[in-house]
């Protein structure tokens, strides 16, 4: 910059200017040589100016960063420059092209990877080139949230494509089930003697029809948007109705089970969807305790606000090693779960505008829902359903 402005000026003014002007000139210079330094080096992109022998006549704070620009000297090659041969190479190689602009990315890996973009625009003085200008950006977060955006829209895709085969697996697996019963009645109505082989292979297409129907109304429910129906609920009356339906497996299993609720108020649910998130941590206290004197118990509270529903099992707990990732996606420590139970626990409870949180230790687990209750300016809505 000093180079071709600065000399100029001075040698055409020199033999007609006083010893006073010319000291004014200085200043001047020295002033918008300085200002014009400051606001190179706050830029947030790197600049690097060489002439046209690759000898480097201006970088910028930024520059010496992503050029990686070793202590250097005014005219010290590129080559010297340049510690980094990655970048070294790329520059050269762009250079060779001076007479266009060109922009290029690279992708550094140091301690983590970084990308950074150079372009690369010919020097021109009265119409002659004479180097080059390189300027560098740090790129590395706008290339992390473009990957992240790309991968999002591939699993967006692929669940939208595995949602449609879910949902086409789905018509059939109804057909089968219903031809099974079909085949079940006729078999009971004639006189025949039936082979015990032949009940349980049906009992086992039954019993694998049920666990596929099972993956995918799950896989659909954690991967679908959902929409709830919400309607003032008795809570007393809807957890008794919840409990009705898991009793029978905990009884066969042999597990006991308490409930610890009184009067509770009234709360806005969508009485199908949020069925299944308490059906679905009761199955999870179900698969804990069943190989032992299991003790399940059911207990809701309202305090201030919110109406909190406990789920206590006395399993063996959850290990601290997986605690964070038990609402993961598809993670499951058991041989035959899809690991996406307590993922619609979450999504439901979230759609309630609620909250899920756990807590759990040898002999002990407890799920707990916490719901808002609705106020109005009289106070609690009392549910008169
Ligand atoms: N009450 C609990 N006691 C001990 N571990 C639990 C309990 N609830 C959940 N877990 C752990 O969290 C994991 C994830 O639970 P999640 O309900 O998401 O899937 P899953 O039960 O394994 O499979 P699926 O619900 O599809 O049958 C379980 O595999 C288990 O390791
Ligand atoms: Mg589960």
């Amino acid at each position: 910059m000093i180079k071709y402005n600065f000399f100029d000026n001075l040698i055409t003014k020199l033999d007609k200017i006083s010893f006073v002007d010319l000291k004014k000139i200085f200043i001047d210079l020295s002033d918008k040589y300085s200002n014009i330094r400051t606001v190179f080096n706050s830029m947030a992109e790197g600049v690097l100016v060489i002439d046209s022998e690759e000898s480097v006549l201006f970088y910028n704070k930024t520059g010496c960063r992503l050029f990686q620009i070793q202590q250097i000297s005014e005219g010290t090659s590129l080559k010297n420059a340049i510690s980094n041969t990655k970048i070294y190479d790329l520059l050269k190689r762009l250079i060779s092209k001076n007479d266009k602009i060109i922009t290029e990315e690279i992708k550094l890996e140091n301690e983590k990877y970084s990308y950074l973009q150079f372009s690369v625009y010919p020097l021109v003085k009265d119409g002659k080139i004479i180097g080059t200008i390189i300027i560098a950006e740090d790129i590395t977060e706008k290339k992390e949230s473009e990957n992240k955006l790309k991968q999002i829209e591939s699993i967006q895709a692929l669940t939208t494509l595995t949602a449609g085969i879910a949902h086409e697996i789905k018509n059939p697996l109804g057909a089968m089930s219903i031809h099974v019963q079909l085949l079940e009645q006729e078999i009971s109505k004639c006189k025949c003697v039936i082979s015990e082989d032949l009940m349980y292979s049906l009992n086992i297409v039954n019993e694998e029809i049920e666990r596929l129907n099972e993956i995918v109304v799950n896989f659909l429910y954690s991967v679908r948007p959902m929409t709830v129906n919400m309607t003032l609920t008795n809570l007393n009356e809807y957890l008794d109705k919840i409990i009705d339906l898991a009793q029978p497996e905990m009884q066969a299993k042999g597990i006991k089970f308490h409930k610890d609720y009184e009067k509770l108020p009234a709360v806005w649910l969508d009485e199908n969807i949020f069925k299944q998130a308490v059906l679905n941590l009761i199955q999870n206290s179900i698969a804990a305790v069943e190989n032992k004197k299991g003790i399940i118990s059911i207990g809701a509270e309202s305090r201030g606000s919110y109406v909190y529903i406990n789920i206590k099992d006395n399993g063996d707990g959850i290990p601290d090693d997986i605690q964070l990732k038990i609402f993961d996606p598809y993670f499951t420590t058991k041989s035959y779960g899809t690991g996406l139970g307590l993922t619609i626990v979450y999504k439901i409870i979230r759609e309630h505008k609620g909250e899920v949180t756990f807590s759990s230790g040898k002999g002990e687990t407890v799920f707990s829902i916490r719901l808002p209750v609705p106020f109005n300016e009289k106070g609690l809505i009392e549910y008169d359903g």
